[in-house]
């Protein structure tokens, strides 16, 4: 069934049913990879929210929590230009940081966080997104180790992703219908 988020349609394309298993089984591959560790999160705001909460959940071992804040989207496309309104805490030398991202798409966010990231001389630095757009990603990534779904290059919405600030609270992944 179609929905509408402002101003366009969006149909389903992801349940909850089907996030919720392949976060489980995220969270399950995180706990084995970072056994003995305590891994510190960070979440990219705001897009991450509900993924960060529903992985940390599951993931059921000793961790740390922190967020920054960076936008670059402006309606349904990357604006280019990125902000940033919270930085990554000087606090993270020589611990292994998982960046938690809602999705991975021309990867220019990815890589504004990475340049910041590294001179903080954290001991390893794993990138985990929900959802990444292949044929979108201008970038190699060896950090992105952890991934959701992959997507065609359609706009989505819900579970945190949004349309011009709307959909974030839709518990299922949409995508935007063609018009
Ligand atoms: P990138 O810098 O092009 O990789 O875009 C990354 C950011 O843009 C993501 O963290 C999202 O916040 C946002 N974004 C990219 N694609 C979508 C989408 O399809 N729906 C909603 N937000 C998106
Ligand atoms: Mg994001």
């Amino acid at each position: 069934m179609q929905i509408a988020v402002g101003d366009r349609f969006f149909e389903p394309l992801l349940s909850k049913e089907t996030i919720a298993s392949r976060v489980f089984a995220l969270a399950a591959q995180l706990r084995a990879d970072y056994e003995g560790k305590t891994p510190v999160f960070v979440g990219v705001l705001s897009g991450s929210f509900l993924f960060l909460a529903d992985l940390i959940k599951s993931v059921n071992m000793p961790c740390e929590i922190q967020f920054v804040k960076v936008s670059s989207y402006s309606g349904d496309h990357s604006s280019g230009q990125i902000t940033e309104s919270l930085a990554f805490s000087e606090e993270l030398k020589g611990r292994h940081v998982i960046v938690v991202e809602d999705i991975v798409d021309s990867g220019h966010t990815l890589q504004y966080l990475l340049q910041k990231l590294n001179p903080l001389a954290p001991a390893s630095v794993a990138i985990c997104s929900l959802l990444l757009k292949p044929n979108a990603l201008q970038y190699t990534f060896p950090e992105l180790r952890y991934v959701g779904f992959e997507l065609a290059n359609d706009f989505v919405v819900g579970y945190g992703l949004d349309y011009n600030g709307l959909g974030r609270n839709l518990p299922e992944i949409y995508k935007v219908v063609a018009n």
